[in-house]
């Protein structure tokens, strides 16, 4: 399946469109219902496109900082997941939005640090 790994640019794809729904979803309140059952669609494109890079990825020698990568992708769409059902739920949400900034800053250092992609500004 190359044309997941050929490049990164259906990853990145991927994750931009989902933090952009998730902006939406959130910033217009409680009616998000379609939008975030839309939502957890591309999760499941974002970890597929993103899983396929790590197995690509164990050939790099970077094991741990690659599990850091998945483990910070997988926690920010659960900070994602987390603001809107706490939404829906009327409960507070300001520590899961601070912790979907600090995961998403996380994974995008790492994701741009690591070997594979056009854009290395770490490395
Ligand atoms: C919303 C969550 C996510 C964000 C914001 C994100 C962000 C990024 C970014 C910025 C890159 C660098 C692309 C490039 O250099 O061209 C990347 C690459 C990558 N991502 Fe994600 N990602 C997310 C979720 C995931 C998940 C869930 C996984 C694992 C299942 C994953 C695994 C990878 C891998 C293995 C790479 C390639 C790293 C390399 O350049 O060698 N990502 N991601």
């Amino acid at each position: 399946m190359d044309f997941l790994t050929n490049q990164t640019h259906l990853h990145i794809t991927t994750w931009v469109v989902g933090i952009v729904i998730f902006l939406i979803a959130a910033l217009s309140g409680k009616q998000s219902k379609g939008l975030h059952m839309l939502l957890r669609l591309f999760y499941i494109l974002i970890i597929i496109t993103g899983g396929a890079l790590f197995i690509k990825g164990m050939d790099y020698g970077q094991g741990m900082l690659y599990g850091f990568k998945f483990l910070g992708g997988i926690f920010v769409i659960g900070m994602m997941e987390m603001v809107l059902v706490r939404q829906k739920k009327n409960k507070p949400t300001t520590m899961f939005w601070i912790l979907f900034a600090v995961f998403l800053l996380i994974t995008m250092f790492l994701g741009f640090k690591l070997p594979m992609g056009p854009m290395n500004f770490f490395a």
